[in-house]
């Protein structure tokens, strides 16, 4: 069983929702198909046969935070998972990897599930391991096995350009020696490359950016 996680970014609307919903609530498959809309669209997906999931959280649980949301209104909304670390809160918004783990021992706390995006960018290309292995020295001594963390090149995202097969072999086995849980890939998926992704062994799953807005694509991605 894989994890086919989609990611719509900032992007979709209440319309949007209705869409994806009706096309893809009739797909049955015995993989894990999560959907991380924006916050506001979160409460569409009430019946939602697959699951639910967001895109980022506090590091508390209630408090003086304004504009933060907090991980028990997300459960209460029913999403069983939430992306931390992308990318994108980490340069543009600067949060560090301690910031990242708090919210991680909060979300485990609270039996949510958090996926926890890690990655090199171009120039760091040639010391991945050691970017890698410092992006995760946290959560080393972490033994949840149901943790999810997703190997996304920063490079690679809404890119077009992807590692080859053995690079992502590679990588994603590296990860595994160094922390426990289920290791995703990102950047770039689409319709063409998911299912060869999706075979190679230490995967177990993808992160879907932008193929995950174009309906007919990520149905095909998911209907592996
Ligand atoms: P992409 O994004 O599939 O558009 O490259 C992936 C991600 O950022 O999670």
């Amino acid at each position: 069983m894989k994890f086919l996680v989609a990611n719509w970014k900032m992007n979709g609307d209440l319309e949007f929702a209705d869409r994806l919903i009706s096309a893809v609530k009739d797909i049955s498959t015995q993989h894990n198909v999560i959907i991380c809309p924006p916050f506001p669209l979160l409460f569409k997906f009430q019946n939602f046969p697959h699951k639910l999931g967001a895109q980022n959280c506090s590091y508390l649980e209630f408090g003086a935070l304004t504009g933060e949301v907090s991980p028990l209104l997300l459960k209460e909304l029913g999403c069983q998972y939430v992306i931390i670390g992308h990318s994108e809160r980490r340069c543009i918004f600067n949060e560090s990897s301690e910031d990242i783990y708090k919210k991680f021992q909060l979300l485990l706390r609270l039996n949510l599930i958090p996926i926890v995006c890690i990655g090199e960018t171009s120039e760091q290309k040639s010391q991945w391991r050691e970017i890698l292995s410092e992006q995760l020295a946290l959560f080393k001594n972490e033994q949840n096995s149901e943790m999810i963390f997703a190997y996304e090149p920063i490079w690679s995202i809404g890119t077009g350009f992807t590692p080859t097969t053995d690079e992502i072999h590679e990588r994603i086995s590296a990860i595994k020696t160094m922390i426990q849980g289920k290791v995703l890939y990102g950047g770039s998926v689409n319709q063409k490359n998911s299912s060869e992704i999706l075979q190679i062994s230490s995967v177990d799953g993808v992160l879907i950016g932008g193929a995950s807005l174009k309906i007919e694509e990520f149905i095909k991605i998911i209907d592996f």
